[in-house]
This record gives C-alpha cells, sequence and structure tokens, in this order.
C-alpha cells in the first residue's frame, strides 16, 4: 500500500521509520518532510494550510492511508477536508481535535464528566479575569484558550504578575487569538508523565508511558519549548497508577467525546500530573508527542500501520499491544538560542556513524539536504534515541550518541532523565 505521513519533525520521522517497518507498505510519501525522511519517503512541498491541494496529491497518487502528524492542520480540519474526498486518513476530525486546540472546551469537558484535574475557571475578558485574581490563592497558572505553540502557560507567583500575564494573553494578544479566552487554574505539583494512546471513537488503548523535559535548560530552567528531550517508561507511572488512569480517566474521555457527538479517532496524548491525591490531567493533546513519539514508537512491537488501520476501522478492541521490555532516552540537539532567535543552514556532521546502529534513532526534527551535505534548519534539529536494558544505560548511551554529532551552534540539555538517578 501508498502511505502519506503529513509534517516534517522528528516525531514524522518516527513515524515514517516505524511505518517503514511494515511489510503492507510499499511506498512511502512525506509533505514536507525533512533529509532524514527523504530516506525513507519521497518527501513533496505542499504548504500544511491548503488542505485541498494535499487531499488532490492523495488522490492522484492514490495513497491508501494518510497520517497526519501536526497539530495545527488537525485543528483546522484536515481530516475532514480528506474524508470528504472518500480518502483513508489517521487522525481526528475538526469537532474531536478541539480537544487540544481550545483548553477551554477539554476543561468544561473534564468538569461536565467527572475526569480529574484541576479546578478553574473560564474566562473571556481580562477585567472577570483580573477581578477574580483577587481572591485566588497563588502561584496560579493562567492558560491562552487556543494553539501557541506549547507557550500558551503561564505560572504565575503572585497578583501582580499574573494581573501582567492576563493583560498579555487577552489585551496584548502575545498568543494572538488563542487569548480570546482563557483559563485560569489551580497550580498542581508533582511528577509529570506523557502517555500517548491509540483511539477508535469507541476503545482507547494506551501506550507505553514517557516524560518529556518541557524547559530550555538545565534543572528546568529557561522558557518552555516544544521539548528538548524524553524517557520512556516512566518509573513514577506504576502499574497502580496506570490502573486508575484506565478507569478514571481515559475510558471516560473516550466516552466523553462520544457522548458530545465528537467520536476521537486518532492519537490521544494525556498530560498528567501524579498530584498527592492522585494523577490529574495537564492537557490533551490531539496527536503524537513531539519528542515523545520519538522513544515510544522504537518501543512497540507491533506494526504501526495494523493498528492505525484498526482506529479508522473502529476494530481496537482486536489489537494487543506489545511493548519492548526496555527503555529509550532522546535527547533533542538543538540550535542555540531557541527557543527564540538562532541561526539556520548550519553544516552537521557525524550523522552516518549511526546508520547501521540499531540501538540508536537519530531522528531529524528540522534539518535540509543539499547536494551531499546536511544542514540545520530550525530550532529542534535532530532527535538522538537510544535504547537499552534500563533507563540509566539508555542515557549514557544517548549522550555518548549527541556527543558525536557536531554542528556550529548545536545545544541540548545535560539532564535529560536524571530525575531517574533518584529513584
Ligand atoms: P500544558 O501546555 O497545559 O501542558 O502546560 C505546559 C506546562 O505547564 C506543563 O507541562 C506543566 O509543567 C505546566 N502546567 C500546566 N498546568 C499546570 C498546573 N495546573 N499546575 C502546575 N503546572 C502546570
Ligand atoms: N512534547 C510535547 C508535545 O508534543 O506537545
Amino acid at each position: 500500500m501508498k502511505v502519506l505521513i503529513i509534517g516534517g519533525g522528528g516525531r514524522e520521522h518516527a513515524i515514517a521509520w516505524k511505518v517503514s517497518q511494515s511489510p503492507k507498505v510499499d511506498k512511502l510519501y512525506c509533505i514536507p518532510g525533512n533529509a532524514g525522511i527523504g530516506r525513507l519517503a519521497e518527501c513533496i512541498d505542499i504548504s500544511l494550510n491548503d488542505h485541498k491541494t494535499l487531499a488532490e496529491f492523495a488522490l492522484t497518487e492514490e495513497i491508501d492511508l494518510t497520517i497526519v502528524g501536526p497539530d495545527d492542520p488537525l485543528a483546522a480540519g484536515i481530516v475532514d477536508v480528506f474524508e470528504e474526498r472518500g480518502l483513508r486518513v489517521f487522525g481526528p476530525r475538526k469537532k474531536a481535535a478541539m480537544i487540544e486546540s481550545s483548553k477551554v472546551f477539554a476543561k468544561n469537558l473534564m468538569k461536565k464528566y467527572n475526569i480529574p484535574t484541576a479546578t478553574y475557571e473560564t474566562f473571556n475578558s481580562s477585567e472577570k479575569a483580573i477581578n477574580y485574581l483577587r481572591t485566588s490563592k497563588y502561584p496560579i497558572v493562567l492558560k491562552a484558550d487556543g494553539l501557541a505553540l506549547g507557550k500558551g502557560v503561564l505560572i504565575c507567583k503572585d497578583y501582580d504578575e499574573a494581573v501582567k500575564g492576563v493583560k498579555a494573553i487577552m489585551e496584548d494578544k502575545k498568543f494572538g487569538e488563542a487569548g480570546n479566552h482563557m483559563v485560569i487554574e489551580e497550580y498542581m505539583t508533582g511528577p509529570e508523565v506523557s502517555v500517548l494512546a491509540f483511539c477508535d471513537g469507541t476503545h482507547i488503548l494506551p501506550m507505553t508511558s514517557a516524560q518529556d523535559h518541557k524547559r530550555a535548560k538545565d534543572n528546568d530552567e529557561g522558557l518552555n519549548t516544544g521539548g528538548m528531550g524524553t524517557f520512556s517508561p516512566s518509573p513514577f507511572y506504576t502499574e497502580e497508577v496506570d490502573r486508575f488512569c484506565k478507569r478514571y480517566i481515559y475510558q471516560p474521555t473516550i466516552d466523553a467525546m462520544k457522548a458530545e457527538g465528537r467520536d476521537f479517532v486518532g492519537i490521544l496524548f494525556v498530560g498528567l500530573m501524579l498530584t498527592q491525591e492522585g494523577p490529574k490531567v495537564l492537557e490533551y493533546n490531539a496527536r503524537f508527542g513531539d519528542p515523545e513519539a520519538q522513544v515510544v514508537l522504537p518501543r512497540l512491537g507491533n506494526d504501526l500501520v495494523e493498528v492505525l488501520e484498526a482506529c479508522i476501522d473502529g476494530n481496537l478492541d482486536k489489537i494487543k499491544l506489545t511493548f519492548e521490555d526496555n527503555a529509550a532516552v532522546c535527547v533533542v540537539l538543538a540550535s542555540e538560542g531557541y527557543p527564540e532567535k538562532f541561526e539556520k543552514g548550519l553544516e552537521i556532521e557525524g550523522l552516518s556513524a549511526f546508520d547501521k546502529c540499531k540501538e540508536y534513532y537519530i531522528f531529524h526534527a528540522a534539518t535540509r539536504q543539499e547536494k551531499d551535505k546536511i544542514l540545520t534548519n530550525g530550532g529542534r534539529v535532530l532527535g538522538v534515541t537510544a535504547l537499552g536494558e534500563n533507563l540509566k544505560e539508555a542515557r549514557s548511551k544517548a549522550y555518548k550518541a549527541a556527543g558525536k554529532i557536531h554542528f556550529e551552534n548545536k545545544y541540548m540539555r545535560n539532564d535529560i532523565g536524571k530525575a531517574i538517578d533518584n529513584i
């Protein structure tokens, strides 16, 4: 069969690698792809905003399955456009992708269906929000309603900071239209865990857990980023936590979406905080996490294409997921200055050493090929994933490998997975 992947980051490289392992797949395309994906797939340059042209491409090339990676096209309804043309596509429709694209919607859903999450209020005017802040407990968390590249969350230590935050979101529109509405919620503490789950609208099959490192600098300092590294599994995600989440979070979320007429087909990414009172939902995403996909997919034993098809066909209850009994750590190599200003177009060296290594995966996040050279092409450049018998071994291998890859403004965190040293 012919498969098309939409997107061009590390997540899509991990998906492309896993899909290319499937005996069902004869030909792989990726739009727009990157230099790494280009070794597995034919990369085509079409704007991800132009859903009609994307669907025309899929029709002309007789694509059997399209997999959508990033949040923006999902939120804008790419799946609806493909389905209207009779194309087979994996991802939630616009109505279901709202679980990520509107935090107000997601919070109200959790409240209505008793899914554990931080207590909150929603606001559509800065006046009302500021009024609410007068009697709030601190620290407090402000969230812009819409998609904001993972940056629309502000944690404010006191009233003055929170007032500034509300004004930045709702009046100065720091995150654009995403700030037309906002959520103000209780500040929670505890280890954070991400669980990605396959969904077919009725059934939900959670994958192994992962843990992200969102801040740019060591010790969780610096600005929020898309993610600077991950590991899987999370030692905090015990069997007891898993049982609780399946019963009170995962299945209730899928049931709630169905009850609302928004059947969720795709990947539900549940961001959890393991608080003293039990696991609570921090956020939902409607897609694979990046870099979470880069540690979870290399550990997945199943044929990914088979599982995605079961999601589309509503047969997920027939699938049993298997994960290798090992661990994976991914260290993101970024351009110095990310997530703000950084240089692009710098040559990357040292990649070919990993071409034939089975326990290493160098997933390209932002690279481009120029003749025989591979150049940096964005903030997060590469994800260096290593597998090991346990997290410590995987971490030491990932850092060794990361040290062998060079480009001029290379930057990485040095403490990915360090939390596990104390367990
Ligand atoms: P989100 O995009 O909603 O996952 O938020 C980004 C990050 O902000 C999360 O990964 C948490 O580290 C932090 N965060 C979000 N909500 C809360 C909360 N209610 N309490 C404490 N930290 C939070
Ligand atoms: N790494 C977090 C995300 O993909 O949203």
